[in-house]
């Protein structure tokens, strides 16, 4: 295990698979500007960088309970601009990791945290998780691209009662709509996800990373485009898969 140079952070080595974990736990893993930034790091170092699947997770009592209330006031449009060049680009590193990645969820799961929650392929809930995008209610909106993964996820129409409403749903709710793969016992989170991970650190790294950029392309162009995309990465991938040597 290894903690970041202000201790925000924890990394834990599970062989090819590594836990970056939140470290904030006295202020629920609230996402301030210090702890996106340790996450932006930790996420483009070499550890990373040479992991073959990422588990992100908190505390039992918190994944997260969203962006640093605290640090909201002091926002200009000139800040915020230069926030999402640099901390607040976080949630699309995560997203765009050619690496499978996992979210192992205990407790709150709110705004900002559910927004990196969204952003990893997989998302296993323990029975514990509270999810729930409150921004409305404070004044401004989902803004870490949680609103539009939810969209694309859930749809326009349950896109907006989750969002306008503002309500806490558990995690059978968010399984029920397809928001997360599993839900397990209170406190089986982290091993479960770690499982799924080991599971998804197994299989050949370039298929899992081109199916990746494929599903995001897919969501994101005109059907000709996306089957463009499918049929060339096939074309990149198929060199006597299943075949003799290691395809990955
Ligand atoms: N930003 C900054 N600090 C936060 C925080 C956030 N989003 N969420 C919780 N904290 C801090 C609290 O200020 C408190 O710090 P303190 O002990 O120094 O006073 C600590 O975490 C514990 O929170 P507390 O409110 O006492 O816990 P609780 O169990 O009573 O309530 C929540 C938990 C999650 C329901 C409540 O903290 C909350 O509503 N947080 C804000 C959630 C939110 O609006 N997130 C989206 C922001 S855009």
């Amino acid at each position: 295990m290894s903690t970041t140079a202000a201790g925000l952070v924890r990394l834990h080595d599970h062989g090819d698979v590594v836990v970056v974990q939140l470290d904030r736990p006295a202020k629920l893993n609230a996402l301030s500007t210090a702890l996106e930034q340790e996450l932006l790091d930790v996420v483009g170092s070499a550890v990373v960088r040479d992991s073959r699947a990422v588990v992100f997770t908190g505390s039992l009592r918190a994944f997260s309970a969203g962006a640093d209330t605290f640090e909201l006031p002091e926002m200009t449009p000139e800040r915020i601009a230069a926030y999402y060049r640099g901390s607040g680009s976080l949630y699309e590193v995560v997203a765009r990791l050619a690496q499978p990645t996992v979210a192992a969820v205990s407790g709150y799961c709110l705004g900002a945290g559910f927004e990196l929650a969204l952003a990893c392929d997989l998302r296993i809930a323990d029975t514990t998780a509270q999810f729930g995008l409150p921004e409305v209610g404070l004044g401004i909106l989902p803004s870490s691209g949680g609103l539009t993964r939810l969209v694309r996820a859930v749809g326009p129409a349950v896109a907006r009662d989750i969002v306008l409403m503002g309500d806490r749903f558990p995690a059978a709710e968010a399984h029920r709509l397809g928001l997360i793969r599993e839900v397990v016992d209170a406190g089986q989170a982290l091993p479960v996800a770690l499982e799924r991970a080991a599971h998804l650190a197994g299989q050949p790294a370039l298929a899992v990373a081109w199916t990746k950029a494929a599903i995001q392309a897919a969501a994101e162009s005109s059907t000709a485009t996306s089957l463009l995309i499918e049929q060339l990465a096939y074309a990149a991938l198929n060199r006597g898969a299943g075949a003799e040597g290691d395809p990955r």
